[in-house]
């Protein structure tokens, strides 16, 4: 993957309440985009467009470089302002003025930036009976949002008995995904999720190991230390026992 098709679309986007009505609220909001998809911003686009409640209802796309209406309302005023020949040399020029540079501010500050996913692969659930294991494969905190993850039977890619969660945003610019496989464990068969992401040398492959799943793991070695506490606790207790029957043989009653 080369960074240029790591980023599909960046977008700005500057939203301004215009008007709020009351406890249940009617919004008249603005929103302004500046989209692009190349870091050379070949392809910028200024968007400006306004919405009542949850339906837009005129917009300027600096593409087709006019204003166009969605209700009848909207394609009324797109027509006035489209008479405008000031209004609209103004909006025109809004993608260099006002997209262009804060779109490379975007680009050196923010998309030229990763941060590596964290990857952890884990036992959803072993199998019972007939129904299949699931394996679960989750990267954690990466940045940007691309991410490629697969999976690898015996290193055969596995198609399908995979579902997998969209990137979810964590809210604070980092993602994460979640990937499941199901399967039928197989003896002496090699399991591994594969992770790709631009802030990776190379894919990061991580291998499943079936001999004992992690919370089995963690039940024995709890099992264990019961049990050595308990043998100490009791032999503690033998050896007092037996230091006092001794002392008190060893007092003479005649
Ligand atoms: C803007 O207009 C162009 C040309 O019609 C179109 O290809 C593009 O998808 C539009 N952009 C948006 C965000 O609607």
């Amino acid at each position: 993957m080369s960074p240029t098709q790591l980023f599909i679309s960046g977008i700005i986007t500057i939203s301004t309440l215009l008007a709020v009505d009351g406890f249940n609220g009617y919004y008249h909001y603005s929103v302004d985009q500046c989209r692009f998809s190349s870091w050379a911003l070949s392809d910028l686009e200024y968007i400006s467009s306004y919405w009542y409640n949850k339906a837009e209802f005129i917009r300027f796309n600096s593409t087709v470089g006019k204003f166009v209406g969605y209700t009848e309302f909207g394609v009324h005023n797109a027509e006035q302002w489209n008479k405008d020949q000031a209004y609209l040399e103004q909006m025109r020029a809004e993608k260099d003025r006002y997209c262009r540079g804060n779109a490379q501010i975007d680009i050196n500050n923010i998309l030229t930036k990763t941060v590596q996913p964290e990857v952890v692969l884990s036992l959803g659930k072993p199998s019972s009976g007939d129904k299949p294991a699931v394996l679960m494969c989750s990267a954690y905190d990466f940045y940007p949002k691309m991410i490629k993850v697969t999976w690898y039977r015996d290193d055969k890619e596995v198609t399908g008995s995979v579902v997998s969660t969209e990137e979810l945003a964590d809210g604070d610019w980092y993602y994460q995904i979640h990937s499941h496989l199901e399967f039928t464990p197989k003896a002496g068969e090699k399991i591994s999720c594969m992770v790709e992401h631009a802030s990776l040398k190379g894919p990061l492959e991580i291998v499943w190991d079936p001999s004992m799943p992690e919370p089995e793991r963690n039940k024995i070695a709890i099992g264990a230390a019961g049990l050595v506490l308990g043998l100490i606790v009791t032999a503690a207790g033998f050896i007092y026992y037996k230091t006092k029957a001794r002392g008190r043989i060893l007092v003479p009653t005649n």
